[in-house]
């Protein structure tokens, strides 16, 4: 027997519960459609920078700051670089960091991804990738340019809300998001120098350690 929705729905009910800004960031995402990490992926970010402590952390979509407070949170020496292109939600999203009193440890850098990747020069033990879903292709070699050895890579949305496995009931203009992320699943499988595993943690999240 394998696990059903109700297992899973169990999994979200267990997970550990945030205090004071983020039961607050949870509230108004939900309630302006701001999408934020799910609960189990976000109980995981807390997870595995607990286990690595990492000393800085590369994130890909800010939004409001959720996530990267979480990870924040979880070490108190990692420091942050975070990328959101939309200087609305990266004004919210400094606001919650002066709120969870991390913002001396994170840089928000306001932009297009593609087009800070080049500025950054540094190498980065943990990077989460939270962005459009159809552009994983586009971040793969830069992302991967800046993973420190025995870095770990966080992919989330990898599996868009169960239609990379079933698409039938895909609209069109999903399609070639769902056409994108099989094609990216397959470039991590063959790629040697990361080890990637695939995690059913929310809309899917693949996990790669670099290797070297
Ligand atoms: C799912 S949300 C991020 C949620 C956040 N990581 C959390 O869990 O709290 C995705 C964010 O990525 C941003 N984004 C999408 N594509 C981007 C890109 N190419 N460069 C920078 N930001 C991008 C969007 O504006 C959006 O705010």
């Amino acid at each position: 027997m394998e696990l059903t929705l109700n297992d899973i729905k169990f999994i979200r009910e267990t997970v550990h519960k945030f205090g004071y800004p983020l039961n607050e960031i949870e509230k108004y995402a939900k309630e302006n459609f701001i999408p934020i990490a799910k609960p189990e992926v976000a109980d995981f970010l807390s997870f595995i920078v607990r286990l690595k402590k990492p000393n800085n952390i590369l994130e890909i979509g800010t939004a409001i700051g959720y996530s990267t407070i979480i990870m924040a949170k979880a070490c108190s020496k990692v420091r942050i670089v975070t990328i959101e292109r939309d200087i609305n939600l990266a004004e919210i999203a400094k606001e919650n960091f002066k709120k969870a009193k991390v913002e001396d440890r994170i840089e928000l850098i306001c932009g297009e991804a593609q087009q800070v990747f080049p500025n950054l020069t540094k190498n980065y033990d943990l990077i989460f990738v939270d962005a459009a879903k159809g552009q994983y292709i586009e971040f793969y070699k830069e992302v991967k340019r800046l993973l420190s050895k025995e870095g770990v890579i966080l992919w989330d949305n990898i599996l868009y809300k169960g239609y990379v496995v079933n698409e039938k009931n895909v609209k069109h203009k999903r399609r070639t998001i769902v056409y994108r992320m099989r094609e990216f699943i397959e470039i991590l499988h063959q790629d040697k120098t990361l080890y990637t595993v695939i995690l059913p943690l929310g809309d899917g999240l693949a996990v790669s350690f670099k290797e070297e």
